[in-house]
């Protein structure tokens, strides 16, 4: 694995070595000095585009948890407001001397440009509605930890799933490791290009809920316009919202989790983010021992540490 960009192109045994690999850094982030020397002398860049809270913290968490320095660029403070291009900033900031460089950007593709441009690791932090790895990655973590594998799990991934990254990666990688994917979602939200995906769809989620191991619900994504398909947020919860009232009809064992950030109130109800069916905070300390995962792997460190 050169770079990573999509969970598409990823098989089961290459998921199954980032996922032992993520566990047993999931333990060094449990001792009193959760850390180690593997990436020593390397430098880890996190380019973010587009805002970002867990995936960038947690990448910078990871790095530093691996011994690596970071550099860390923010669109909102840097020269793009002079016009510099996406090329020229990835280059300035590679001719300082960098080891691998994590990208977040609107627009879909761009991580496979950038991989072009540099010859580094580059690993897609989430490109527009269309890929977010690291984030499958954690989420199949956290399913796997719950339920000790992944094969046979009945996940069902709700809502705005058209605009979602998340989802588009979540469904390769749980699937690739055995989950039955179910899709919920009314045609409108569900993306152009499903044809061939490893799921199955439902339009009403109350006619799956009691069969779910997993309701893995998505945010509705009013910057690309998810909730314009309905007409008012309250319709999009009764429908598509994991409320208190569902969250009772669901199997007892059943888990819920939320990529973030999450609308409560809408895609979710306060009760059920903040109650113990809930294992959103697991997916965000599962984000950094993935993303330690990612970055030895792609960056060959030394098993030693
Ligand atoms: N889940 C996720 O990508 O969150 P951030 O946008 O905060 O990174």
């Amino acid at each position: 694995m050169r770079h990573l960009l999509s969970t598409e192109e990823l098989d089961r045994e290459t998921l199954e070595t980032l996922l032992a690999t993520a566990e047993g850094f999931a333990d060094v982030l449990a001792r009193p000095i959760p850390k180690v020397p593997a990436l020593l002398g390397r430098t880890v860049a996190t380019m973010f585009f587009e805002p970002s809270t867990r995936t960038r913290m947690s990448f910078e968490k990871a790095a530093k948890s691996l011994s690596a320095d970071t550099l860390s660029f923010s669109a909102s403070s840097s020269s793009l407001s002079k016009g510099e291009s996406l090329k020229d900033t990835v280059l300035t900031v590679h001719a300082m001397g960098v080891d691998a460089m994590v990208v977040r950007h609107a627009a879909t593709g761009a991580p496979w440009r950038v991989a072009e441009w540099l010859d580094i690791p580059v690993i897609n932090a989430g490109d527009g509605a269309h890929q977010h790895p690291t984030q499958a990655l954690l989420d199949c973590l956290t399913l796997k930890q719950r339920f000790g594998g992944l094969d046979g799990v009945r996940v069902a991934i709700v809502g705005d799933i058209r605009h979602s990254r998340v989802a588009r990666s979540d469904v390769f990688a749980m699937a690739t490791l055995g989950a039955e994917v179910v899709l919920v979602a009314p045609r409108t939200l569900l993306p152009l290009d499903i044809a061939g995906w490893p799921v199955t769809v439902a339009a009403d989620f109350d006619d799956v809920l009691t069969e779910l191991d997993a309701v893995y619900l998505l945010r509705v994504q009013t910057e690309r316009g998810g909730a314009s398909v309905f007409p008012s947020l309250r319709e999009y919860t009764r429908r598509y919202g994991m409320t208190g009232e569902r969250l009772a009809r669901a199997k007892p064992d059943a888990v819920v989790l939320h990529p973030g950030p999450m609308n409560r109130g809408v895609e979710i109800d306060a009760a059920v983010a903040d109650s113990d069916r809930t294992l959103i905070l697991d997916q965000v300390a599962n984000g950094v021992a993935v993303r330690m995962a990612v970055l030895f792997h792609l960056l060959g460190g030394d098993s030693d540490g």
